[in-house]
């Protein structure tokens, strides 16, 4: 039984050594604490088994060039699952729930870098077809998906992560 729920403090070691497994290596996590250091992680979630944390996933603030300063858009970055527990659907269900607080809190969308065979079953299609462009020249890799019909109707430009992304080397 997976229960998903908001991360606590007191376990932020135990989420960064599932973030480095899920990866192979500490950038994600150094990325993880940089925006929870800085509160720049409104919503993080975790995956529970039999007490042990076997996923994670965080949201942070993104900007984009052509949206009114108060418009509120986040990126997902990153999801991560044990390797050994991956295609049990445990990413999918921190990706669901991540949405669903997401949109909880007033987000209009999100965006996210990654690949566009797994994404789109949760609502993310190309953000380009919105007119929106990335910091990465990535074009079917990066999508978004409106949590309020038509939110990214009268919105286009640059999306950009928080600096923390370029300073841990993301
Ligand atoms: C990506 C990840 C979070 C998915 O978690 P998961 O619990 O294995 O995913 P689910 O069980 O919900 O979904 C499994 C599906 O995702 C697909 N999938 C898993 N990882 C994938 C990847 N990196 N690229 C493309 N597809 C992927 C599987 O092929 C499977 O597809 P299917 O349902 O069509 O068979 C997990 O594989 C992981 O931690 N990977 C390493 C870190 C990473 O790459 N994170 C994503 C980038 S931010």
């Amino acid at each position: 039984m997976i229960e998903i729920r908001d991360e606590q403090e007191g376990e932020h070691q135990e989420i960064r050594q599932v973030i480095v497994a899920a990866f192979g290596g500490d950038i994600e996590a150094n990325l993880v604490e940089l925006l929870r250091d800085r509160n720049k992680a409104p919503i993080a979630l975790v995956a529970v088994s039999d007490n042990t944390i076997v996923g994670h996933i965080m949201f942070s603030p993104v900007t984009i060039t052509l949206a009114p300063k108060a418009y509120r858009a986040v990126g997902l970055a990153p999801l991560s699952v044990l390797p050994e527990l991956q295609r049990q659907s445990i990413g999918s269900m921190l990706a669901r729930e991540g949405l669903k607080k997401c949109a909880e809190a007033g987000f209009k969308i999100v965006v996210v870098l990654g690949s566009h065979h797994y994404y789109p079953r949760f609502g993310f299609s190309r953000a380009s077809l919105y007119g929106l462009d990335n910091e990465y020249d990535a074009d079917e890799h990066f999508m978004a998906i409106e949590l309020k019909h038509g939110a990214l109707d009268k919105v286009s430009g640059t999306v950009r992560y928080s600096p923390e992304f370029k300073e841990c080397g993301c």
